[in-house]
């Protein structure tokens, strides 16, 4: 299939990338490299032993929908481009609104010019906002900053463009807290920037580019006390999408999934997988609560499994030693400097 890849140069759509050039797909990747590097391209071209097309842009640009669309037809649209902080969200509303929101809608009128009819979208757990998990697809959603809103709204605006049109053919893809980096430790996450995610700032730790991890909060209601996730290695995410793109080819209409492992890790069960992959402690000390944080959120995986024929297979032991190989070979992420 010929796919159109946006964001595909970041770090979940760099190793999805991967696995749909090794599967025989064609892939083009429009990306305007605000967040992402072309090095990840670079090398996700010497793993698969063939290129993907790229162009530089942005696709709230009307010029480049235009170019990717009209140069490469694709037959499937795999839609990762976005900002994705909470923080930043609070303070740029309206940038989280036009990139993340007016820009898939541009897209997907983009999609409906050119017969496109196949669309798989980047969500996120944190449309479940402070809900008790596991949490199903059904279960109430109810994000709880700008950023959880566009994923919310641009979920909602792509189930009615399905009711509207038989033959489109969405599925959504809720995110729960993606980590590890491809075994090859070519490819990883790089985070500009201090990092606002857990694994990446332990990673930084564990190398000595960071003194020390704050644990926000080990008061909660869990079994430690601290924040829970549902950790899924990216290598299980990436084969998620194909899975997806499977799946729509004969189910048009709006879908949607969890992706997740169904099992919730604390932050210091994760510190410490983490110091067992890299061999020495990692400093932390307890901080006060980071506003906005839930006690705890995973997945109940179970539609996925059921059909999409997909699961989670990679452990957190692996996660945390595949995150360990990447950070070794590339402490300065994609930078050479
Ligand atoms: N944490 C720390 N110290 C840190 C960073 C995080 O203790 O320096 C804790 C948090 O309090 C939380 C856990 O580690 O308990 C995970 O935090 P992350 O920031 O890694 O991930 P979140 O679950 O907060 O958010 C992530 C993504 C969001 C997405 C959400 C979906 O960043 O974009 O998962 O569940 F919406």
């Amino acid at each position: 299939m010929r796919v159109l890849v946006t964001g595909g140069a970041g770090y979940i759509g760099s190793h999805t990338v991967l696995l749909l050039l090794e599967s025989g797909h064609d892939v083009l990747v429009v990306d305007d490299l605000s967040n992402a590097s072309a090095e990840s391209l670079r090398r996700v071209a010497e793993l698969a032993g063939r290129e993907p097309g790229f162009i530089e842009g942005n696709i709230a640009d009307p010029a480049v929908l235009e170019r990717a669309f009209g140069e490469f037809s694709p037959e499937a649209v795999i839609h990762f481009a976005g900002w994705k902080a909470v923080g930043e969200s609070t303070q740029l509303p309206l940038v989280y609104y036009r990139e993340n929101v007016a820009a898939t809608v541009a897209l997907a009128q983009a999609m409906a010019d050119h017969g496109c009819h196949l669309l798989v979208f980047s969500s996120s757990a944190t449309v479940y906002g402070d809900g008790t998990p596991p949490f199903t697809e059904d279960a109430p959603t109810g994000a709880t900053n700008p950023y959880g809103r566009t994923k919310w709204m641009i979920e909602q605006i792509l189930a009615d463009a399905a009711a509207a049109d038989p033959q489109l053919a969405v599925g959504v893809l809720r995110y729960f807290n993606p980590i590890g980096a491809h075994p090859s430790g070519r490819i990883g996450e790089d985070p500009r920037g201090i990092p606002n995610n857990l694994v990446p700032f332990v990673a930084q730790v564990a190398s000595g580019r960071l003194a020390q991890l704050a644990v926000f909060g080990d008061d909660y209601d869990t079994e430690d006390g601290t924040g829970v996730r549902d950790y899924v290695h990216v290598m299980d995410l990436a084969a998620g999408h194909l899975a997806a793109l499977d799946y729509l080819v004969d189910h048009p209409g709006w879908n949607v999934w969890n992706l997740g492992t169904g099992h919730g890790a604390s932050v210091l069960q994760v510190v410490h997988a983490y110091e067992q992959a890299c061999g020495h402690p990692i400093a932390y000390a307890v901080k006060p609560r980071r506003p906005g944080d839930v006690a705890a959120s995973f997945a109940d995986p179970a539609k996925a499994n059921r059909e999409l024929g997909w699961q989670a297979t990679r452990t957190l032991d692996e996660m945390c030693a595949d995150t360990y190989r990447w950070q070794s070979a590339n402490p300065n992420g994609y930078r050479t400097d």
